[in-house]
């Protein structure tokens, strides 16, 4: 369904155009314990967090995350055993990179902008954690923290894009007991190398190491051996590579990692692309990639590796498969299990939670629930402020919200949408001092160029296509989304108001399967005026339920 060959070219095209614009803008794991383990086959997360950088800090894993445009960025998730994921931080606490406000939605939008293909490193010399990204293809930002969980602040501005980047802490190089910091990246047909100062926050060279007549992307780079290795990803080879040398600077040889002519274990969806290779303590090693499965987003994917007696790493494929079971041995899961699914009664907002952009925090609050004032005065969905955003655990999954409205006022509309580049939703509007719900289709977002990966803008506000009257002071809203790129992609919005029985309101939303949007479909509560501010609404309650199960 995706064509690897199709996917980067567009990014390419956008990369100029974006340039031109100048944006100121095993060990083997006996039975008793992989009986601990809920999730039993690929993706072993249903979810769309992409761009995986995964590293092992003693016996735990940590796995960083692409957002885009959503705030707070770069999500961490923790495991202890590669398979059982929870949420526990995030790196980018709020989208501050540049000196314009459409990362706060203030006169315009940074959608797909913002956070993708970075990296997350722990660094024991100085106990300090760190995330690197480069931010609207100029420049790069560095995060550090003493804990995963923050609190995290930025600790320095690299003027270099560090395109698709991976970070690797060399220890020892030096013999000193002391360490030192390379970060591989590039996005044309250059790989590169930059060395960063001891305090790990200015580079003090780089190089461009390894030249290819093709593009590349997601570059990881490691150290086993003696060897430094490089993975990078080449879609217009249609295949994974990796290249290694003695020097972090090179000359490196390449080999072709996988080539993406593999199967996925998701079905309708290319050869799983990208990710990490991330080891055991007992010394097993693993790929985590992803699957690029929309709508519903891009999936992590594991399988096991094994290394050649010439020094190779190599995925073990099933008759050119990428695994569907998890029947390959596991580390021994020891960490706690996170359900993905349940009732949030919003005693706080939760780490899995995103906002659409910076939220206005003056225009939230918890209060026996989520208050949530209207904070901008649109019609656009895509320009309204505080739309809290939950990724969707696929195939299909419904997301209910219960919303108290008596405090609604003249003009507003309050609802849950289905939030990608072509949206819909079903709301309660208010006008004078009637309220009727509301079911909008159409909403679209559109690139500059026809199917280009940049330059989102509002191409249609979309049209409300059935209302029904709503009395009481709180309702129930709904929608029952097939996510699964084989299912129906279709999103059926509906409304209750004793919570059990429920009735579909308007019609269908077919969702959009493209990749080219990069972030997939998310449940995407929201409150804005399209008279005045002043009116607010509490979202008592948020239930997730997949067919995926927990
Ligand atoms: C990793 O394990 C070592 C040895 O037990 C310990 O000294 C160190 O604090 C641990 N690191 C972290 C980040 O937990
Ligand atoms: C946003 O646009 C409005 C109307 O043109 C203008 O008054 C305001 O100054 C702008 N805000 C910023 C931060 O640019
Ligand atoms: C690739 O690197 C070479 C130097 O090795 C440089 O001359 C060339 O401009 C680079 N190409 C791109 C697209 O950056
Ligand atoms: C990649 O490896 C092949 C086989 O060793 C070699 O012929 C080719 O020159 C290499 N390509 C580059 C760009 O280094
Ligand atoms: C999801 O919602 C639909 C429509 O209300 C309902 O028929 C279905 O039972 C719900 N699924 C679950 C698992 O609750
Ligand atoms: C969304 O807008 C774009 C640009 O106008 C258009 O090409 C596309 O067909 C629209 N999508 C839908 C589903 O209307």
């Amino acid at each position: 369904m995706i064509s690897r060959v199709s996917k980067m070219h567009p990014l390419r095209l956008c990369l100029g155009a974006l340039a031109v614009m100048s944006f100121v803008s095993g060990i083997s794991v006996q039975p008793s314990s992989v009986g601990a383990r809920a999730v039993t086959s690929n993706p072993v997360l249903y979810e769309d967090f992409a761009d995986n950088d995964i590293t092992r800090v003693n016996d735990t894993y940590y796995f960083s995350a692409s957002t885009m445009h959503f705030s707070p960025g770069a999500p961490i998730l923790q495991s202890k055993d590669l398979v059982n994921w929870k949420v526990i931080g995030h790196s980018v606490p709020r989208l501050d990179f540049f000196d314009d406000n459409a990362y706060d939605l203030v006169n315009s939008t940074a959608y797909i902008r913002g956070i993708w293909a970075s990296t997350l490193r722990y660094r024991p010399s100085n106990k300090k954690w760190y995330w690197i990204g480069c931010v609207d293809w100029v420049r790069s930002f560095i995060y550090t923290a003493d804990s995963p969980t923050g609190e995290w602040t930025q600790a320095g501005v690299i003027n270099n894009c560090y395109y698709d980047c991976g970070l690797f802490i060399d220890q020892n190089s030096n013999g000193g007991g002391g360490d030192t910091l390379y970060v591989a990246y590039g996005g044309g047909n250059n790989l590169s190398v930059a060395q960063l100062d001891a305090a790990g926050t200015a580079e003090v060279s780089n190089k461009v190491v390894w030249s290819y007549d093709k593009g590349r992307e997601g570059n990881r780079m490691y150290k086993k051996d003696g060897f430094y290795y490089v993975i990078t990803d080449s879609p217009d080879e249609g295949s994974q590579l990796i290249v290694r040398s003695t020097d972090p600077f090179g000359p490196y040889e390449n080999r072709t990692f996988w080539s993406n002519s593999i199967g996925s274990p998701i079905a309708g969806t290319g050869a799983p692309i990208q990710g990490s290779l991330v080891d055991t303590p007992d010394g097993h090693w693993y790929f985590m990639s992803f699957a690029w499965a929309f709508p519903e987003g891009r999936s992590p994917v594991l399988a096991p590796v094994t290394w050649t007696q010439d020094g190779w790493p190599q995925v073990t494929f099933n008759n050119n498969n990428w695994p569907t079971a998890l029947s390959f041995p596991l580390p021994a899961s020891t960490g706690p299990l996170q359900s993905w699914t349940g009732v949030d009664n919003f005693k706080s907002i939760g780490v899995e939670w995103e906002w659409n952009h910076n939220p206005d925090n003056s225009a939230w609050s918890i209060n026996n629930g989520l208050v949530l004032k209207t904070a901008s005065v649109t019609d656009d969905l895509y320009a309204a402020k505080n739309t809290l955003c939950h990724r969707i655990l696929g195939p299909k999954a419904n997301g209910t919200i219960l919303v108290d409205i008596s405090r609604m006022t003249d003009g507003d509309r309050a609802g849950i949408s289905m939030f990608r580049d072509l949206s819909g939703y079903i709301a309660v509007k208010q006008d004078g001092s009637t309220r009727t719900l509301v079911m909008r289709n159409n909403i679209n977002l559109s690139a500059s160029t026809p199917g280009g990966t940049c330059c989102w803008s509002t191409s249609n506000k979309g049209n409300d296509v059935t209302t029904a009257s709503v009395t009481g002071n709180q309702i129930w809203l709904r929608i029952t989304a097939d996510v699964a790129p084989t299912g129906s992609n279709q999103a059926i919005f509906s409304y209750s108001t004793d919570g059990t029985r429920f009735t579909v309101l308007g019609n269908a939303l077919v969702l959009d399967n493209s990749w080219q949007f990069f972030m997939g479909y998310r449940f995407g509560i929201f409150n804005f005026a399209t008279k005045a501010l002043g009116g607010s609404v509490t979202v008592k309650s948020f239930a997730h339920v997949s067919a995926r199960g927990s």
